[in-house]
């Protein structure tokens, strides 16, 4: 099972980036291999349709559309910004979906996301949601959405609570069973 991990933040200290490490672990752990995007490395300009006419999909997108297509599955760690999707994360989308052919589709993804905030940004990622089913991708039905993260991790960069520690392993493992059924070739 191979899966590609995006954080929807691009800072280094992000929480985010925390929680996507953490899950990461324990999808090495039931054997994924893992492709871990830095969208900041990538050459993503704001979506322009001129550009697109111009001269194709950017070097970045490129690159982004043939790592998504040699995946299985996404997994995806974001903030939300004001309510809503993070700007990067989603021009980074909508540049994949202008790739033919259109690799996000039958994919399958986790969301996940972490704010300092009581509700731990799950309103941005019903957003996120969205955009990926209207495209094809079987977003996986649990999400996990970290509150008052800046408190949350332990020095070894786990959960300080045992029982959302249980919560995201159990979000973790069924996506995982989900996306090796799904990477199966068909009989
Ligand atoms: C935020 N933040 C935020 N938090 C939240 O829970 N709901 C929100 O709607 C928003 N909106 C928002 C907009 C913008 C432009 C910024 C920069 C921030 C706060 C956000 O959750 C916090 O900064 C997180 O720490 C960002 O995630 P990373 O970078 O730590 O992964």
């Amino acid at each position: 099972m191979k899966l590609v991990a995006i954080s929807g933040s691009l800072r280094g200290a992000s929480l985010n980036r925390r929680l996507l490490d953490l899950s990461l672990r324990v999808l090495e752990k039931e054997g994924a291999q893992v492709d871990r995007v830095d969208l900041r490395a990538l050459e993503l300009p704001f979506y322009d349709g001129d550009l697109e006419a111009a001269s194709g999909l950017p070097a970045g997108a490129q690159e982004l559309v043939a790592r998504i297509a040699a995946s299985d599955g996404l997994v995806i760690a974001s903030p939300e910004y004001n309510y809503s999707v993070p700007a990067v994360l989603k021009n980074a989308i909508d540049w994949v979906t202008r790739a033919k052919p259109m690799p996000l589709r039958g994919k399958t993804a986790v969301l996940m996301s972490a704010s300092p905030s009581l509700v731990g940004g799950n309103r941005g990622l019903w957003v996120l949601r969205m955009s990926l089913e209207v495209v094809g991708v079987h977003v996986y039905p649990d999400m996990f959405s970290l509150a008052s993260a800046q408190a949350a991790f332990d020095d070894a960069g786990e959960l300080g609570d045992e029982a959302l520690g249980r919560f995201l392993r159990f979000v973790l493992t069924g996506f995982a069973r989900t996306t090796r059924l799904h990477a199966q070739p068909p009989a």
